[in-house]
């Protein structure tokens, strides 16, 4: 989410960032490279009725720390304008 809001990008949050929405979510491609699941996301993404869509994985973009490009789904996002 950090990474998204450097980028320009609104990203949606209820709890701002604290682990306990899930409105954060967003699907991975893959997850090579990245932390296991805190448990916060284990907690929130368990009881969340939202599943990959594209064959991914789903993870709390505000729970996330990112170094490399990662390629990403999420409805209702959109890049920056120009
Ligand atoms: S912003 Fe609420 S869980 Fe990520």
């Amino acid at each position: 989410m950090a990474a998204a809001r450097r980028a320009g990008i609104k990203w949606p949050t209820v709890c701002g960032g604290h682990g306990e929405c899930a409105v954060c979510f967003v699907e991975l491609v893959d997850d090579d490279g990245l932390q296991p699941l805190t448990n916060p996301e284990k907690t929130v993404l368990g009881r969340s009725t939202n599943r990959p869509r594209h064959g991914g994985v789903l993870r709390m973009a505000c729970q996330l720390r990112v170094d490399h490009d990662l390629e990403v789904w999420r409805i209702g996002i959109r890049p920056p304008k120009v």
